[in-house]
């Protein structure tokens, strides 16, 4: 209080005491000594304690009156004595306040401050997230599947149902890669891609990698990334680089004549999905075959599958391996497929932008090196070698593709 009456911000004072001790008597002293000058308003609780018989003890800090004047009555009456603003009871102690308040105010000792702004305190962060007011910043965001409730949903459909109503593997893809439940014209199409393009034989650049990765005596993961890694524009990956050329230049009407001269001097690389070191008209590839002919009748439209052909006809004019290859059938077929499912141009560019068109090769072919690792780990059991196992393949066909 001392201190109080140094500091010239503090115009007066409120002393609670309490019953007990002898610090308030101190005050009193300090007062009537002329050390303290600023008003003083005091109460010392436990004026209650003369109601009881004997001697009480109080709250928390089991304060007690050790002798008369260390009673809350007893020292209330000093300080009053000594000068204070002391009230007749506790409940009178605002109005005291605002009474000494208001006499320094007028008298100008107090003047005017503006109110500061009352700082908002922050709510508790544990209590507002049990609310649901506030959650953590998103690290990741998942919107096709969800492990919270009993049993995970791929983009809302449960694990039980997916097996119960027997979705495919395609139906599965179609939920987590685009989020919606083929019709099943296009699941069987799907299906059909990841069957055709799961193995193309061992000398194929993938295999063939994945194939001596495993001979060098490297785990499955190992053998297969290799494997993985060789997908790439000449082998495998050519279905985005398809979809997007075949469908830009079908979009800018250029005629197919037109499309094969911008590629070579234009973009100045070969067309993805044209050409096969093997296949030719004279050789035609199964697979595009297969994969047209489901397309022709189970697809309500094969618009970019048509122009393709006749960009093919202008490729094997001049060479005849320079066909539409799986790649290039693929690529066209799913942005025939994505259109008659109802998504827009910049849908179909994002996805192929994305990758996501190479994807099925990525997991069909996933299939053909899984089966290229485990037959290399067999070769020492005759028991299930297969005939095939002794074709010699020639080795210069790994190339691009
Ligand atoms: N577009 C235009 N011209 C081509 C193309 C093409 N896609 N492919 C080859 N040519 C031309 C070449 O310019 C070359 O012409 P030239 O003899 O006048 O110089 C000739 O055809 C031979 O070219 P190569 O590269 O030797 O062709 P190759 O038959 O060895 O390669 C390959 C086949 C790798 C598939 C090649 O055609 C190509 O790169 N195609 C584009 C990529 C592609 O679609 N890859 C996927 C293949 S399918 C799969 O991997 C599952
Ligand atoms: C494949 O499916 O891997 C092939 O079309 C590539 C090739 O060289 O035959």
């Amino acid at each position: 209080m001392l201190r109080y009456e140094k500091n010239p911000q503090v115009k007066f004072m409120v002393l609670l005491g309490e019953v007990g001790g002898t610090l308030e008597l101190k005050v009193a002293e300090a007062i009537k000594e002329g050390k303290i000058t600023k008003p003083v308003i005091a109460w010392c609780i436990g004026t209650i304690s003369k109601h009881f018989g004997g001697e009480v003890q109080f709250g928390h800090a089991g304060a007690k009156a050790g002798a008369e004047t260390e009673t809350a009555d007893a020292k209330n009456e000093i300080l009053r004595q000594a000068g204070a603003y002391v009230p007749k009871s506790f409940n009178e102690l605002p109005e005291l306040i605002r009474g000494v308040y208001e006499e320094l105010h007028a008298k100008g000792v107090i003047t005017e401050i503006e109110e500061p702004e009352v700082p908002p305190i922050p709510e508790d962060f544990a209590k507002a997230v049990k609310a649901g007011k506030v959650r953590r910043p998103t690290n990741f965001i998942c919107t096709i599947s969800d492990d919270r409730g009993e049993e995970a949903t791929y983009c809302g459909v449960p694990i039980s149902e997916v097996v119960e109503k027997e979705y495919s593997i395609a139906d599965v893809i179609g939920l987590l890669w685009f989020k919606k439940r083929f019709p099943e014209w296009a699941s069987k199409f799907i299906d059909m891609v990841i069957k055709v393009v799961a193995d193309h034989g061992p000398a194929v650049s993938g295999a063939h990698n994945t194939k001596v990765t495993a001979r060098a005596g490297k785990d499955l993961m190992s053998s297969i990334v290799t494997g993985i890694l060789t997908i790439g524009p000449r082998f495998g990956g050519a279905i985005d680089g398809a979809a997007k050329y075949f469908k830009m230049a079908k979009e800018k009407g250029m005629s197919p004549d037109e499309f094969v001269a911008y590629m070579k001097n234009v973009e100045k690389i070969p067309i993805p999905g044209i050409g096969h070191r093997i296949k030719s008209t004279k050789n035609p590839d199964k697979r595009v075959e297969l994969l047209k002919n489901f397309a022709k009748e189970n697809f309500p439209n094969t618009e970019l599958l048509n122009y393709a052909l006749e960009v093919e006809k202008v490729t094997t004019s001049k060479k005849e391996n320079l066909i539409l290859n799986v790649d290039g059938t693929i690529g066209v077929l799913l942005v025939d497929m994505f259109r008659a499912l109802g998504y827009k141009n910049e849908e179909i560019d994002e996805l192929i932008n994305a990758g996501a068109f190479n994807a099925f090769f990525v997991l069909g072919r996933t299939i053909g090196f899984i089966g290229h690792y485990l037959d290399e780990k067999r070769l020492d059991m005759p028991l299930y070698r297969h005939p095939t196992d002794d074709i010699l393949y020639d080795v210069k066909r790994p190339g691009g593709a």
